[in-house]
């Protein structure tokens, strides 16, 4: 199937650690321009790296998604290196598994800025260039989390179901301007290696996450008996980004989860 991806210029945020790196490396295989940005130069310039050597042009902008001008940098990169910015995939997530008693205001207010603050300013500034351009795909990633409550993601869970519904909203006043937006949740979703994480991710400290013995039991729990891989996600968002197979479709919540939620 030819997704029709050659060319098209890609900025996945978050890009340098497990899902966000497999998601640039996915556009990477179909030939796609890609702009990445993360907070962590070491890492995400490894993915660059392994970007160019599959045949893509790729260009890191160190960028904090909290921060609108950085943001607007990051877009800008991709607009004038790449001549336009065809697909914006908002991947940068953070949490720290807590009881919500056990939280503070200023977990909460850090979780908002990076989690749901973060996707704001990527859309908005991507929003600028595909509005005049008459054309866009945004995918942000959601959680599973957002979609039946998850215990000690409660805030975490918050952001994310605030992603859905922001995604469904801008679908629908930017659909007359040929933009699709659509979300995917992934569920648990573990590195292949050690070497697919970078400083700032979630997973840097494993067991922080959970236990072997954990995601053990949360696999024998799932339809499918299995945990995702950050290709699972990948693949979805590939798929939902090309105008050429999911050219119809927009204002959607997918889960990659294994069958953990069921959303009828
Ligand atoms: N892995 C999972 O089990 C899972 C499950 C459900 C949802 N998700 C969501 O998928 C996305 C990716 O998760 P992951 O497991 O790959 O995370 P990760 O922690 O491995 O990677 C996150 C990346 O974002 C970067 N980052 C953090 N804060 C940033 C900021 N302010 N500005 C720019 N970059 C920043 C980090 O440097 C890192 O490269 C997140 O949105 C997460 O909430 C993950």
């Amino acid at each position: 199937m030819n997704l029709e991806l050659t060319g098209k210029s890609v900025v996945v945020t978050g890009a340098g650690s497990n899902i966000g790196r497999a998601i640039a490396l996915g556009f990477a295989n179909e030939g796609a321009n890609l702009t990445l940005g993360d907070i962590d130069a070491t890492q995400t310039n490894s993915v660059v790296e392994e970007a160019v050597t599959s045949g893509a042009a790729a260009q890191f902008v160190q960028t904090d998604v909290t921060d609108l001008g950085q943001v607007t940098t990051l877009m800008n990169a991709a607009n004038t290196n790449y001549g336009g910015l065809d697909i914006l995939v908002n991947c940068v997530g953070w949490d720290q598994l807590m009881y919500f008693t056990e939280t503070t205001p200023e977990f909460w207010n850090r979780i908002i800025q990076i989690n749901y603050v973060g996707v704001l300013n990527c859309t908005s500034a991507a929003l600028e260039l595909m509005i005049p351009a008459k054309s866009g795909s945004i995918v942000s990633i959601s959680s599973d989390a957002s979609r039946q409550g998850e215990s000690r993601e409660a805030v975490y869970g918050g952001t994310k179901a605030a992603i859905n519904s922001f995604m469904k909203t801008i679908a629908k006043e930017n659909g007359r301007a040929g933009i699709r937006c659509n979300v995917v949740c992934p569920g648990v979703t573990i590195p292949e290696s050690e070497d697919e994480v970078g400083e700032h991710s979630m997973w840097k400290d494993k067991d922080s996450m959970f236990t072997p013995e954990q995601l053990e039991r949360i696999a024998r729990a799932l339809p499918l008996r299995k945990l995702g891989r950050p290709s699972d996600v990948a693949n979805a968002v590939v798929f939902l980004s090309s105008d050429a197979v999911a050219g119809h479709v927009t204002g959607q919540v997918l889960s990659v989860s294994g069958g953990y939620s069921m959303i009828g």
